[in-house]
């Protein structure tokens, strides 16, 4: 394992990652030294300085953040029992991250085993992404590094990523493999280089297939030489956010410390200079806390700068037109997504809690909070992530198809469903909201085909399948 690792080869052992400082609440002694279990960025950070400010300043470090979100009324309270959120720590955390944290006695003691502190099973083993650790550093570097070898290929490879970025919510490793970049790389597995010490660049040292780290993290050429390095922030060549309900472009503010913030397109940017307030969450003791805390803006990278990073990974490989004519195919899939569902759908799910029907308080009570749920959550994202990587069936059959089946089928129906639980008076203005909604010219269809087309269609069926 770790004895014929590079750190091995460079004379790097056991203490020089393993060390603790006298006072660390994980530390203990073991063979004349003091060491830690837990080896945390910060650890990785004495020598990989740069690395390790990436990653900190990355959406990765901070996807331990997820506490309040749905998501996790989901894990903890739908599905979880009292006393036991095994779901949680099986499922959630092992992708997003723990908090790190110790088996205490009654007396709030730290429970040891020959000195050394047992950590709380419910929140460790974990290599979540955005793992919270006692340090204050955020995140796991072996997310990606496994131990001990710490591998370069092992980082490199697609499947590596697809630990997390796969499922029906954010499919990317699925749709990687369907693309023709996925099937290029399995070809040329042999090809990718991807045991190179050292620097990595495509266009130099493979050029047969881009990986998810091509595009997202490693060095690649330029028309004026090679790349000057890879990013561990994986956002750097990002120009839309494709999670959220309703998709908007994202430019990104960089204050003073290095921390950073994605604004969306439709928010007011600051000045270069200006002092604005931020919301930083960390660690006081074992709770993540939020702190409003004021930071000056030194940097805006706007979403076109973004894309155009990406851009140049692109032109490696294909010509301006090809990348220019991609980029006009997936925005042109976002906007209809955002125009024809996704905000008409957030807009009658506003209306429903405003008129009380839907209260706040009870998400995932009522099945139009399910099918809503889905419609952004999984269809919606399956769509516009198989648009962005070239995956053409997560974006229709997955994707858009579903999309549309269960707005009309589903949404709509439930909408009147849920309405009609307040009043008579409720529902039939929901009913009147929806007629009024589908007379908009691309709901159309819906009153039906016109004679012509419906002549084409039925000589189409009978002369392919008689
Ligand atoms: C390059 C850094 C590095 C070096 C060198 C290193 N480790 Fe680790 N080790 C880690 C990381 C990272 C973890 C994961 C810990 C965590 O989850 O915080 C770990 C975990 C462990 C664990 C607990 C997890 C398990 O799988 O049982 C043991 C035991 C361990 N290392 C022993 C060693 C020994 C013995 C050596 C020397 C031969 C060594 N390590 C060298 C980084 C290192
Ligand atoms: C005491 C210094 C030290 C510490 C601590 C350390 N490394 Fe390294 N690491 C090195 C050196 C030296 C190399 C070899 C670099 C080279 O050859 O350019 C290396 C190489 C690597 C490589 C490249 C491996 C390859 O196959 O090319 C990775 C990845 C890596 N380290 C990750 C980590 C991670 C993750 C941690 C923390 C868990 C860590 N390192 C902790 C010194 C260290
Ligand atoms: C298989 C790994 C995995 C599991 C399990 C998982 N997630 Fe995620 N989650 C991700 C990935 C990857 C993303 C980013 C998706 C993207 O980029 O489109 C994400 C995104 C999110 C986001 C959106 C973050 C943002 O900044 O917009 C939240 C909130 C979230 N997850 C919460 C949870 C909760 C709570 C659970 C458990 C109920 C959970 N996730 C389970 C991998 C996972
Ligand atoms: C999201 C996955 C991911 C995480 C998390 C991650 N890395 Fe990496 N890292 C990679 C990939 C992929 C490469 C290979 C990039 C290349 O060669 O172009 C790499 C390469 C490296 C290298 C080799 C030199 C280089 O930059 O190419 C070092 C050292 C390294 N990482 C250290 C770290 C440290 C330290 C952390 C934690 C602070 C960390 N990494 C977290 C994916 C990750
Ligand atoms: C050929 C280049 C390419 C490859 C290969 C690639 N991606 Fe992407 N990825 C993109 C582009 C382009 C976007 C959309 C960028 C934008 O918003 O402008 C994107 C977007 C994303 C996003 C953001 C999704 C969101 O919800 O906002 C994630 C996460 C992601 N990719 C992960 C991956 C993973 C994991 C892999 C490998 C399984 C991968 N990518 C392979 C080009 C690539
Ligand atoms: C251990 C789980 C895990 C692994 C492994 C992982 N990711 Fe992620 N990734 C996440 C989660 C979770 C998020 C969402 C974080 C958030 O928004 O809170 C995310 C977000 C992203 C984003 C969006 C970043 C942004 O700024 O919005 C990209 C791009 C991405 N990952 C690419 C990659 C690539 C490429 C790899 C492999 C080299 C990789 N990830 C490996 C869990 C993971
Ligand atoms: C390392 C080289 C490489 C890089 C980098 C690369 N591609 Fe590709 N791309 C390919 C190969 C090879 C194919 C398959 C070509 C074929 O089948 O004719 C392909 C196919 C495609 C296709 C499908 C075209 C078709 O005719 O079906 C699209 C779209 C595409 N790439 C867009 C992009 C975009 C956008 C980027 C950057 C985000 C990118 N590519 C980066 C090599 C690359």
């Amino acid at each position: 394992m770790a004895e014929c690792s590079r750190h091995a080869q460079k004379g790097i052992g056991c203490v020089d990652c393993h060390k603790a400082n006298e006072g660390e609440i994980d530390a203990w002694q073991h063979m004349g030294a003091l060491v830690s279990t837990l080896v945390t960025p910060k650890d990785c950070s004495n020598c990989h300085e740069n690395e390790y400010k990436e990653f900190s300043r990355s959406h990765h470090a901070k996807a331990g953040e997820i506490f309040d979100s749905l998501d996790n009324v989901l894990a903890e309270k739908v599905i979880g029992l009292p006393g036991n959120n095994a779901d949680t720590v099986n499922g959630c955390l092992q992708c997003h991250g723990s908090i790190i944290k110790f088996k205490r006695d009654d007396v709030g003691e730290i429970v040891r085993e020959g000195g050394r502190p047992i950590i709380d099973p419910d929140t460790w083993p974990n290599s979540g992404i955005g793992r919270l650790n006692p340090d204050g550093s955020k995140g796991s570097c072996h997310a990606c590094h496994s131990r001990h070898s710490f591998e370069a290929k092992l980082s490199r490879a697609p499947e590596n990523c697809g630990k997390c970025h796969m499922g029906p919510d954010h499919p990317q490793m699925e749709i990687y493999r369907e693309s023709k970049h996925g099937i290029a790389y399995t070809a040329n597995i042999d090809h990718m280089a991807l045991d190179k010490e050292g620097s990595w660049v495509q266009g130099k040292d493979y050029s047969a297939a881009p990986m998810c780290t091509t595009c997202h993290i490693s060095s690649y050429m330029t028309s004026e030489g090679e790349h000057n390095a890879s990013n561990h922030d994986v956002g750097e060549r990002i120009s839309w956010t494709l999670r959220p309900v309703v998709s908007t472009k994202i430019n990104m503010v960089i204050y003073e410390d290095g921390f950073k913030e994605n604004y969306p397109d439709t928010r007011k940017l600051p000045e270069i200079g200006e002092e604005v307030l931020v919301t930083e969450k960390n660690l006081q003791g074992e709770k993540l806390v939020a702190e409003i805390v004021s930071k000056r803006v030194v940097k805006i990278v706007t979403w076109q700068e973004r894309r155009e990073k990406m851009k140049g990974v692109c032109r490696n490989c294909h010509n301006n037109t090809h990348v220019d004519n991609f980029y006009q195919q997936f925005d042109s899939l976002v906007v209809l997504y955002n125009e024809k569902f996704a905000k008409p759908a957030q807009a009658m799910m506003d209306a429903l809690a405003e008129d009380g029907v839907l209260n706040p308080n009870t998400p995932f009570a009522h099945e139009v909070q399910w099918i809503f749920w889905e419609l952004w959550h999984h269809e919606g994202r399956r769509a516009r992530h198989g648009a962005s990587m070239m995956g053409p069936d997560y974006t229709h059959w997955h994707g858009m198809y579903e999309v549309a089946k269960h707005y009309y089928m589903k949404f709509l129906p439930a909408v009147i469903k849920v309405a009609a639980k307040k009043s008579d008076e409720m529902k039939a203005k929901y009913e009147k909201k929806i007629e009024k909604l589908l007379e908009r010219e691309e709901h159309l269809w819906m009153k039906g085909l016109s004679e012509e087309e419906t002549k084409v269609l039925k000589s189409t069926y009978e002369d392919r399948y008689n």
